[in-house]
């Protein structure tokens, strides 16, 4: 199986939950790649390939810069992502609590608007509390293999 992580950032927290998450999950089986959001064409995404969108919230809710120009592309281009399935986890401060974590909001809705399916629940970290996102992001993406393996078999 391959996993394919797509994160946005401003301050790299994001980027590196990637890398945790991964390590968190430990299984020399799955095959994995990092990409920055940015140097993804929404496009491109690929059946046989699962997708985990790992992202932060900033300025007024809005997404990373690095992930805007993904978000730009599905709404100037409107691809049909049908095939493409995906979860998604959101870093954000509940000290921004009218924006908390609309940043991977915005973009979980902007793929299912595309047709992509969204398998399990939007994970969400809040800084806010002092939890390390990975003790949040590893159980959830464990949960996430446990239930692609189940529909596999
Ligand atoms: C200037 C600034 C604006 C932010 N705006 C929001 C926001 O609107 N909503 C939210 O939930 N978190 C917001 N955050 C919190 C970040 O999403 C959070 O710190 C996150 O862990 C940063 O991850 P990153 O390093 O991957 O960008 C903001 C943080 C900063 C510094």
């Amino acid at each position: 199986m391959k996993l394919h992580f797509l994160y946005g950032t401003e301050t790299g927290s994001a980027e590196f939950l990637c890398e945790d998450i991964i390590e968190a999950l430990d299984d020399d089986t799955l095959e994995t790649e990092v990409s920055v959001l940015a140097d993804v064409d929404p496009a491109a995404l690929i059946a046989g390939t699962f997708y985990v969108v790992v992202t932060s919230t900033f300025g007024n809710g809005d997404l990373p810069s690095n992930a805007q120009p993904f978000a730009d592309a599905l709404d100037a281009s409107q691809p049909d992502l049908s095939h493409v399935r995906f979860a998604i986890f959101g870093l954000g401060d509940m000290v921004f609590s009218a924006t908390f974590n609309q940043g991977s909001e915005q973009l979980m809705d902007k793929m299912r608007a595309r047709g992509a399916t969204l398998v399990g629940e939007r994970g969400i970290h809040d800084a806010s509390t002092g939890d390390m996102p990975e003790d949040i992001a590893g159980p959830w993406a464990q949960g996430i293999l446990a239930s692609l393996r189940a529909d596999v078999s």
